[in-house]
């Protein structure tokens, strides 16, 4: 079995494969198994290529489709970054609506010269406020179940239609998959249905949003948002790199030690049971 990894992946079970090779997509017609993070896989370039194990929950770069049709598995690591991925959600709630980031900032400059009572962060409150989660998955619900310690109404889309659910929250949260079906469901025209003051949180993907009406909402000051996702990672428009209002954090919602350990520990598990002729205990297709 010939193993090809686009790199080392995190934890302690790395090391119960056998023989891993650490290279880049290139063509290799004697690679059975490849271990990627989310990369778009050319199946020519790979003719005898039988299991794609991705180290991530989720699979929108790699076509599965195409991969189902050649008799290809793709298996994904689903549960065990839930937690991470809603802690960070709840960071960059708190972050953008507290305004934590720019404070710091002040500080650090050496700017803050008033008193607390006349310091010019006020920020919007977390607890009470209504949060709709877009996406009640099991990512949804772990973010949900964190917002009862918050005292929050919560409102998520299997049982409030979208629009309504945009319109009455203060913070919104995005927990779908990326799909043709998802790609810009947070538009333009749904952005605006958000009240002044808002905050929108996006740890999922970032085409899930439109990126550009996010930042013209942002540069009119109208929202807040926190951010570990974009358009066309690692790019991130300057324009929105400039705002004071939203924070940014570099695709970092299961970047937890424990958390991507699980990660690896969930492909490898894949692996060897593919070399065993075992079922895939994460399979996609
Ligand atoms: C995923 O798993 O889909 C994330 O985006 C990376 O943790």
């Amino acid at each position: 079995m010939k193993i090809l990894a686009t790199r080392r992946f995190p934890g302690e079970a790395w090391d119960e494969l056998p023989d891993v090779e650490i290279g880049p997509l290139e063509p290799r017609d004697d690679v059975d198994v490849l271990i990627v993070a989310n990369e778009a896989v050319d199946f020519a370039a790979f003719p005898a290529l039988r299991l794609i194990a991705n180290f991530s929950v989720g699979y929108d770069r790699i076509d599965v489709a195409g991969a189902r049709e050649r008799g290809i598995a793709v298996t994904n690591t689903p549960g065990v970054l839930d937690a991470a991925v809603a802690d960070l959600t709840f960071g960059l709630i708190i972050a953008a609506r507290r305004r934590i980031v720019e404070g710091d900032a002040h500080v650090r400059s050496g700017a803050w010269e008033s008193g607390w009572a006349a310091g010019p962060f006020l920020g919007r409150e977390v607890t009470g406020a209504t949060l709709g989660i877009v996406g009640y998955g099991r990512i949804g619900r772990a973010v949900a179940r964190r917002a009862q310690g918050f005292e929050m109404r919560v409102l998520h889309t299997r049982e409030t239609p979208l629009e309504q659910l945009l319109a009455e929250s203060d913070v919104v949260t995005v927990h779908v998959p990326l799909s043709p079906e998802t790609t810009g469901l947070i538009s333009r025209g749904r952005l605006a249905l958000l009240a002044d003051g808002a905050t929108l949180v996006n740890t999922a993907r970032g085409a899930v949003v439109d990126e550009e009406a996010l930042i013209d909402e942002l540069e009119r000051g109208r929202l807040s948002a926190g951010l570990d996702v974009f358009a066309h990672e690692p790019h991130v428009p300057e324009r929105l790199r400039g705002l004071p209002n939203v924070v940014l954090t570099p695709h970092i919602a299961s970047a937890a030690v424990e958390t991507r350990a699980a990660m690896t520990r969930i492909v490898v598990d894949n692996v060897l049971a593919y070399a065993r002729g075992e079922e895939l205990p994460t399979r996609v297709v």
